[in-house]
């Protein structure tokens, strides 16, 4: 059963044709992170417009990559949210046309649901297993029973663990998005030149939070009580320093507490996904603490992309069937569904 997977949440324009939700035969991704880094951050309009251009060039080419034309499709998964309204709408809208014009099922996926998928594609999930989503909008660890069944058991109370990375590079001004311009200085740096500690929740020691060590790295690099936008004090040389404390740290925090609830629930595989799952330190970190109960997202599989949209589309559809297209509307902000 082959599924076209469209994805526009953000600043990715990305396609891809996924058989029975496992094999890809194609995963074509436009980045425009290029267009966004002189604005420090995604411009929704800017983001809109160029999903609008590409859109229907890489729905093409994902089918051409493919090999297929589509006739062989047997559905459309897009993501429907959450995502910036406007490049939400681009997806969705090509999604509806083509699924009526060829006559498609369609199926509409949370994006942050796919994320989790994409660590699991491929793999033999002994359920129930953990999963942990570490991405520029989320961070949590949650209890998998079944793909769609998910029970929360720790989040982070401000800041999702990329956009602690963007932030910080940004006080460093590195580009955005700034995660893997940070993983690259801290490969220079010494860990321990400037300790810093990772955030702790009173009451919650489960909990994740990346706001106070934010501030503390702003304070480290513009002098104490400064503001954002105060003009650097460091010498650039020890920004690397600084970088590789601020990522070994969060990193330490976040492994520990997955180790907690890895042993106190005995859970035997523990899946990560989301953009900052590409850190190759963060995988180093794992294995070394976790050994082989973990299961990172295919490199390509870690940021936005079309083939998780697809791959879980296709569970969606054996579970759920089909929307009808004029149910299905952008949700900017779909809180992920977890049972109580
Ligand atoms: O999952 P994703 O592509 O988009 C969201 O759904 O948010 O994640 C993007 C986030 C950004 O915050 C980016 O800085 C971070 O993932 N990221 C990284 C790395 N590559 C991307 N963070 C740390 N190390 C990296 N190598
Ligand atoms: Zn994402």
């Amino acid at each position: 059963m082959l599924i076209l997977g469209i994805e526009s949440t953000c600043d990715e324009t990305a396609c891809a044709v996924v058989k029975d939700g496992q094999t890809i035969l194609s995963n074509v991704i436009y980045s425009q992170s290029v267009i966004h880094e002189r604005y420090g951050g995604v411009y929704p309009e800017i983001a809109a417009r160029h999903h609008a251009d590409l859109i229907i060039p890489m729905i093409e080419k994902a089918l051409q990559t493919a090999g297929i034309t589509h006739r062989e499709l047997a559905g459309i998964a897009v993501a429907q949210g959450p995502g910036l309204v406007g490049s939400l709408l681009i997806g969705i809208n090509a999604a509806k046309a083509l699924a009526y014009a060829w006559d498609l099922p369609l199926i509409g996926v949370n994006h942050v649901e796919a994320h989790l998928y994409a660590a699991m594609m491929n793999q033999t999930p002994c359920f129930p297993v953990l999963g942990c989503v570490l991405s520029g909008g989320h961070s949590f660890i949650a209890k998998i029973s079944s793909v769609g069944q998910y029970e929360l058991i720790a989040t982070t109370v401000d800041d999702a663990m990329g956009e602690a990375f963007d932030k910080v590079a940004r006080l460093m001004n590195l580009p955005y998005p700034g995660g893997m311009h940070i993983e690259r200085l801290a490969q220079l740096g010494d860990t321990k030149k400037y300790p810093l500690k990772a955030g702790q929740v009173k009451g919650n020691p489960l909990a994740l939070s990346y706001s106070g060590i934010k501030t503390n790295v702003l304070y480290l690099t513009k002098g104490a009580n400064a503001t954002k936008n105060a003009p650097l004090l460091v010498e650039a040389d020890e920004l690397c320093h600084i970088a590789a404390s601020f990522q070994e740290t969060v990193f330490q925090d976040l492994l520990k507490k997955v180790q907690k609830i890895a042993a106190s629930g005995a859970y035997t595989q523990i899946y990560f996904g989301g953009g900052v799952t590409q850190n190759a330190r963060l995988r180093e970190k794992a294995r070394n603490l976790l050994g082989d109960k973990v299961f990172f997202a295919a490199k390509d599989l870690c940021l936005d992309n079309g083939a998780m949209i697809a791959g879980l589309g296709y569970h969606k559809l054996q579970e759920c069937g089909a929307l009808n297209p004029e149910e299905l509307e952008p949700k900017p902000s779909w809180p992920f569904r977890f049972v109580e």
